[in-house]
């Protein structure tokens, strides 16, 4: 169905671009421009864009870019119609009007909602008030819901001969009584029964929160019904597009910027029940690309929390090799694993909405992650085992359809893969000393000490000059005063006579004041007292072995640096943190 263009663009003319962004978005203007937080992302500065005579808006965040109908289909998760309908409506415009066909959808779409309305309504009205339906209330109660749960969710109980059919069959045709998937026809009584009775029900809404389906779970344990139930697709209810409570949760996003996915009704039910409001559920079917793509444009990270059992780690894995190839820049799939029999739900009401915070905080990993980790599980250290690994590896990383994030998983992988190689092991873990290089002559008395680390053991060289040197480090301080150390005591002590060498007085070593214990441990174990052995009124030699170290714990601490770095991207896998990286190697090479 193509809009004509004439429509099109008179919508455009009525409507100024500025006008229909500042329905959602607060805007300054600027020039000829206007600015304003981008709706796209969450953010402190505004870097959102409207021109109103270029007739598009442009968010340098997020590059999204558009005219006035991208604007809504994005903002408010409306197809490219119903954009159309919302602005004309918006301009003032009369909605067009295509053919029969889609006059007739647009009236089964009027009946569908109607019916659907009236049903949830009533039946949740009366499990609030219906004193029959205490056994209804009593279940919700041992699963720890009580009214303002039910109110907010809009749950109802049906009865077990429920009669509702009759009351809508006058309002509505049979067919579209049918189509809603409410009722269904009994061919050997001639009857329509009605599919959730007995069932406590939940509305599965759309994303403005019209019910558009159910789900519905039995109260007592029958072993002849299945515990849950949901409506039959329809004409408007397709289960792979929708979740159940993003009608809800969405509205969370300018706050929180991440949302858990979970399997079951009950687990929504539950985390919201102890604060956690920002979950939705997967209405039992494995997670589509299209609701990935849904959850993205309010949040940016999808936090997979499926039960803590075999079925839920498989769900997870499917979804795992479902999603990475969705995978972008700026947004992230993690995976929050419970202990072993545990749900969303039932962890949750144990452990409190703290307690979950901090076991996501603690335990989430990325999708990448979490596929190296299951695959490796499975592989075996022989040839043949590690080629099907990294084959299978290599094969996941090239299904991602973001490029730069392509590139970035398999090396991920590959480096993970040659961790696991006993060569390149021995490589990792020499790092620190194969760093020094300057310095190899004081390797060898690095075994002394083995409690100390490389970095310990290089600031007690520089201190071992410093105190040795006060007068020569007081004339150069410049070599000195910009040196970082790492850690704590050695801190403290070289800021004191940093202090102390800037005062300008002259200063001797008992002015100091310094801690008898460390003072010998620093005369033990400096390496750098061997080197000097023949030195020490070498000023030229000294001042070349200061810059040495100096340099040396500047690369420790670029590598650090690198390292909290990388770790931070194997969980944003942001392009920002990647080009941080990028600089600090770069810098690690100058030195
Ligand atoms: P409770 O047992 O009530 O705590 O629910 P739960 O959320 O723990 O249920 P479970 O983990 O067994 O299932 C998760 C989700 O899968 C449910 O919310 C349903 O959407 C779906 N599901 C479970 N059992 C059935 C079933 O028998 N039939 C269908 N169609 N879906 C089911
Ligand atoms: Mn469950």
């Amino acid at each position: 169905m193509k809009y004509p263009k004439d429509y099109l663009d008179e919508i455009k003319t009525r409507l100024k671009v500025s006008t229909v962004v500042s329905k959602t978005v607060v805007l300054k203007k600027r020039g000829k421009e206007y600015v304003g937080l981008s709706p796209f992302k969450n953010e402190k500065t505004p870097s959102f864009t409207v021109n109103d005579e270029k007739e598009f808006y442009h968010c340098f965040a997020t590059s999204e870019h558009g005219n006035i109908f991208d604007f809504v289909m994005k903002t408010q998760n409306f197809k490219f119609g119903e954009a159309v309908k919302h602005l004309a409506q918006l301009a003032g415009m009369q909605p067009y009007m295509f053919s029969k066909q889609d006059e007739e959808r647009e009236k089964k779409w009027k009946d569908y909602l109607s019916i659907y309305t009236q049903y949830v309504e009533f039946y949740h009205d009366e499990l609030l008030k219906n004193e029959t339906y205490s056994n209804a209330r009593d279940y919700l109660k041992s699963r720890s819901l009580g009214k303002e749960e039910v109110k907010k969710f809009k749950i109802g109980y049906i009865e077990k001969n429920p009669n509702f059919f009759n009351k809508l069959k006058d309002q509505f045709s049979e067919q579209a009584l049918v189509e809603s998937g409410l009722f269904y026809l009994d061919e050997k009584k001639k009857i329509y029964v009605e599919r959730f009775r007995g069932r406590l029900i939940f509305p599965i809404n759309n994303i403005s929160g019209q019910p558009i389906a159910l789900g519905g779970r039995i109260i007592e344990k029958l072993d002849y019904l299945a515990k849950y139930i949901n409506s039959p697709e329809t004409n408007f209810f397709k289960k792979g597009s929708n979740l159940y409570n993003l009608d809800l949760a969405r509205k969370l996003s300018n706050k929180l910027d991440h949302i858990y996915l979970v399997e079951g009704y009950m687990d929504v039910l539950g985390l919201s029940k102890n604060g956690v409001d920002n979950a939705v559920a997967n209405l039992g079917t494995s997670l589509t690309d299209k609701q990935i793509l849904t959850l993205n444009q309010f949040f940016d990270d999808i936090i997979i929390c499926f039960d803590g059992d075999e079925s839920g780690y498989k769900a997870a894995l499917r979804a795992a090799e479902n999603s990475i190839k969705e995978l972008k820049p700026e947004k992230q799939i993690s995976f929050l694993f419970l202990p072993n029999k545990e749900d969303p739900d039932s962890y949750v009401n144990k452990n409190g909405k703290n307690n979950f915070i901090e076991l996501t905080k603690q335990s989430k990993i990325s999708t990448h992650q979490f596929i190296f980790s299951h695959y490796k599980k499975l592989t075996e250290n022989n040839p043949s085992s590690m080629a099907i690994f990294e084959k299978k590896l290599r094969a996941i990383a090239s299904t991602i359809k973001d490029d730069f994030i392509k590139k970035y998983v398999l090396e991920y992988f590959l480096e993970k893969i040659s961790e696991l190689t006993p060569h390149s092991n021995q490589n990792k873990k020499n790092f620190y000393v194969k760093k020094i290089k300057s310095l190899d002559s004081t390797k060898k008395y690095f075994n002394e000490s083995k409690s100390l680390t490389g970095v310990e053991l290089k600031e007690f060289s520089l201190l071992y000059l410093l105190i040795n040197n006060l007068a020569l480090l007081q004339a150069n301080i410049h070599l000195i005063e910009n040196i970082k150390l790492f850690s704590e005591v050695n801190k403290q002590i070289f800021e004191l006579i940093l202090v102390k060498l800037k005062s300008g007085k002259q200063i001797n070593i008992e002015d100091l004041n310094l801690d008898k214990q460390l003072l010998e441990k620093i005369n033990k174990f400096a390496p750098i007292k061997y080197i000097l052995k023949n030195k020490s009124n070498n000023n030229q030699k000294i001042i070349e072995l200061l810059e040495d170290i100096s340099r040396d714990l500047m690369n420790y601490d670029l590598e650090f640096r690198i390292q909290e770095l990388e770790s931070k991207f194997s969980k944003d896998m942001s392009e920002v943190t990647f080009n941080e990286i990028k600089e600090l190697k770069k810098k690690q090479n100058i030195n």
